[in-house]
């Protein structure tokens, strides 16, 4: 068992959380379940509802969008905000591409970490808006 401290030790080395304080860090540590998966295990299945937020520490993930599109996330990067934001169903498919260590976040603390953590807010949404340009020129091109 890992306990709050050797957490917010892991929350410091992932640069989407390194402008926060040491406070958000503690909440956000309070709010997420740390998480290591196998090559091949499948995160988010596209169509079916998503209940969680996953924050990538170490490995990499194959995200598989429309049209056979694929692209890879490494550790900092994060995946399943779409579903938590909008409550729709997941836009990709995503599996481990290697074995990963993963924060989760469920729906219910997603906003209390957006609450928590206001830069994090802006990430998130500026993650999401490139996402979703990037689906938009793959349905005009
Ligand atoms: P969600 O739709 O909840 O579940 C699948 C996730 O894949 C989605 O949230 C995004 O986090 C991620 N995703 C979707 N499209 C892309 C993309 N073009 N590049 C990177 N990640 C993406």
């Amino acid at each position: 068992m890992f306990g709050r401290s050797s957490k917010v030790a892991l929350l410091q080395k992932v640069p989407l959380f390194r402008a926060l304080s040491r406070a958000q860090l503690e909440q956000i540590a309070r709010l997420a379940d740390e998480l290591d998966v196998p090559a091949g295990k499948r995160l988010a299945t596209a169509g079916e509802t998503g209940l969680e937020l996953f924050v990538i520490v170490d490995g990499s993930a194959t995200v598989r969008a429309g049209r056979g599109r694929t692209s890879r996330l490494g550790p900092g990067e994060f995946f399943g905000e779409m579903s938590l934001v909008d409550g729709g169903p997941r836009s990709a498919t995503v599996e481990a591409a290697t074995d990963m260590k993963l924060l989760v976040v469920g729906r219910r603390e997603f906003w209390e970490l957006l609450n928590a953590a206001p830069p994090l807010a802006l990430k998130i949404m500026s993650t999401l808006s490139h996402r979703v340009r990037d689906a938009e020129a793959s349905v005009s091109a």
